[in-house]
């Protein structure tokens, strides 16, 4: 998951190259680089960490070519160092990559015995050798190119210039994403519409395994076959995708106060409001006849198919099989045709969970994508798109994302149930009262925020952090842990309050906060008692509850008291108080809570 801009440009790039890096840093920021060609020759800048280091360097050493192509990192092979950071070049050809070659030991082993003299622990640095290997046997740019294409393994998308080659840049896409952006006299290629956003909004998405040949003023684009092809251009609106903080200290934060607006938007798309009933687009799918549906996903989106488990077989009586698409992957999961899968991603490219995809397509599932970026991969391969209507998530943790995936997937529920006649008008009228309730109940949490940041204080002392839920909301404590520890760098686990004592409770004492996510529902009493288990051995408990504080029946480190919402809607609701906790506690600790270390918005390797 890196990004990756080109620019065919009228005057020096540099700096509109930075300009749409700093665009694409949601997708890795380890490192950062361009190259460029000037007076025929290729130069580079690269510089470790943020892309504010980059930026100084330009500075002091600025580069005018008007040829250039630019990169931010997430690390897959070699460390983050200003050596292993793209672009890599040779004195004939510079590249940068996002993806993985997955043959590059062997090519490298190869191109080593040819005499080639390797620089960087990377995969990317053969790309660079083998075209610079083909262009010293006499081949043109462009078909040396070709043949290194089809020797490459694995997942990529490059943008390629060439020493001597004013007007020249290749790009290509096998298994990462990559458009190419149309100017007035100029062209670009970015990772993805937002990076050209200032640029232009007329759009060419490459599609698996095409690669491009592109002048200031025309695209050639050949398909795996070295077909020339035709793809469509399309106006994107990731103009519109440009967003700032406003006046709110991170990203994070805004996207979480933006939740009840997205949740009452996204509602919106799946509701009759006035009819009080769901109206769910068909799909192509007859949801009355399904009788198994499979999810997969990673990560919060992971937690979000959880939720929707619990929704769909509690509601619609359908058995749910779910796991995380890394493992569903390869568990060759035994699918009749016909059967229901649907996949949740903010991103629409997580590569796990692109693969899961695939392997239920190739097994006559019935494929239904849950996205926020309606132009991603997972939405093109989808047979029907069920879009979150978030706006772009520029926070790495993902907060609105997560309540959108869950609305999106509670309509879904309530569809397959009336579909199916396990849920009646009646009660599908109640199941959408409450949604429809729901923005303003999420709004209510917002109002005050001093509470947190006194117990961010508390929790940011400890090493471990335990997260108990029961039910449908064991995903929400699962969620809460993700969430702390990805953001806090503290460790903590989601844990079914069931299981506690069934090992878990021996993490327990007095420096163990224990975050207890328990609605004043039918399993509530249950949670209690977990939860007087913990302060029986000194947990220092915290209670997220519409109940009051008397009913823990015990000690407590702090009480967050809930508004009371009907139960089918408490996961969205108590997705709130564990992001603002996660969040506080980050900035109490001082870590990059919009850009943590290691990671990245969008996991496009595997
Ligand atoms: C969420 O806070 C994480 N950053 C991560 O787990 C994320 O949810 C996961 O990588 C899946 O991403 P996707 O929704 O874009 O597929």
């Amino acid at each position: 998951m890196c990004g990756i801009v080109g620019i065919l440009g009228t005057k020096p790039v540099a700096i509109d190259i930075v300009d749409a890096l700093r665009r694409l840093e949601y997708r890795g920021y380890d490192s950062a680089g361009i190259a460029t060609v000037e007076n025929g020759l290729l130069d580079r800048r690269r510089a470790e960490g943020k892309l504010r280091n980059l930026e100084t360097r330009l500075m002091s050493e600025p580069l005018k070519g008007h040829v250039g192509i630019g990169h931010t990192r997430w690390a897959t092979h070699g460390r983050p160092t200003e050596v292993n950071a793209h672009p890599h070049m040779t004195d004939k050809v510079s590249v940068v990559h996002n993806g993985i070659i997955e043959n590059y030991r062997d090519l490298k082993e190869d191109l080593t015995a040819k005499g080639h003299i390797f620089q960087t622990e990377t995969d990317t640095e053969v790309v660079v050798h083998l075209i610079t290997d083909e262009m010293r046997q006499g081949r043109k740019p462009v078909e040396a190119t070709q043949r290194a294409l089809g020797m490459l393994r694995g997942a990529f998308a490059l943008a390629i210039i060439f020493a001597g080659e004013d007007n020249l840049m290749i790009g290509a896409r096998q298994g990462s994403p990559l458009a190419i952006g149309h100017g007035q006299g100029e062209m670009y290629l970015g990772s993805d519409a937002i990076a050209l956003a200032p640029f232009t909004d007329t759009i060419t998405y490459l599609e698996e395994g095409d690669w491009c040949v592109m002048t200031r003023t025309s695209v050639q684009i050949f398909d795996r076959d070295n077909r020339a092809v035709e793809r469509p251009s399309i106006k994107s609106v990731a103009s519109s995708l440009l967003v700032d903080k406003g006046n709110y200290r991170h990203f994070m934060l805004k996207e979480i106060h933006e939740q009840p607006e997205v949740i009452s938007h996204t509602l919106g798309n799946y509701i009759d409001m006035a009819a009080g009933c769901v109206k769910f687009p068909s799909m192509g799918i007859d949801l009355a006849g399904v009788t198994r549906v499979t999810i997969s996903a990673c990560g919060t989106a992971y937690y979000a198919g959880v939720v929707a488990k619990y929704w769909i077989e509690k509601y619609a009586r359908v058995p749910v099989e779910i796991d995380i698409a890394s493992e569903f992957r390869y568990r060759e999961v035994p699918l009749a045709p016909g059967g229901l899968s649907v996949f949740v991603s903010q991103s629409g490219e997580t590569a796990d969970t692109l693969e899961a995809l695939r392997y239920c397509k190739r097994n006559g599932q019935i494929i239904a994508a849950v996205v926020n970026v309606r132009t991603s991969t997972i939405a093109r391969e989808a047979n029907a798109v069920l879009p979150t209507l978030a706006g772009p998530e520029i926070g790495v943790a993902s907060t609105k994302a997560f309540t959108s995936q869950l609305s999106v997937l509670a309509c879904l529920a309530i569809a397959i149930g009336r579909a199916r006649g396990t849920i009646d008008a009646a009660k599908e009228q109640e199941l959408v009262k409450a949604l429809t309730e729901l923005p303003r109940h999420v709004a209510t949490m917002l109002h005050d925020e001093s509470f947190y940041e006194g117990l961010a204080h508390e929790i940011s002392k400890a090493r471990d952090v335990l997260y108990l839920g029961r039910g449908v909301n064991y995903p929400i404590a699962m969620e809460g842990a993700l969430k702390l520890k990805e953001i806090s760098y503290i460790h903590a686990e989601g844990y079914a309050a069931g299981e506690l004592k069934h090992g878990p409770i021996a993490l327990i004492d007095e420096n163990v906060p224990v975050i207890v996510v328990a609605p004043e529902d039918d399993l509530f009493d249950k949670t209690v008692s977990n939860m007087q288990e913990v302060a029986a051995r000194g947990g220092q408990i915290v209670l997220i509850s519409d109940a009051p504080k008397e009913k823990a029946g015990c000690r407590l480190l702090a009480h967050i008291k809930m508004p009371k919402a009907h139960p089918f809607t408490n996961p969205l609701l108590y997705a709130v108080p564990v992001q603002l906790l996660a969040y506080h506690t980050a900035v109490f600790m001082g870590t990059d809570v919009d850009q943590p270390r290691n990671l990245a918005k969008s996991v496009t390797v595997e």
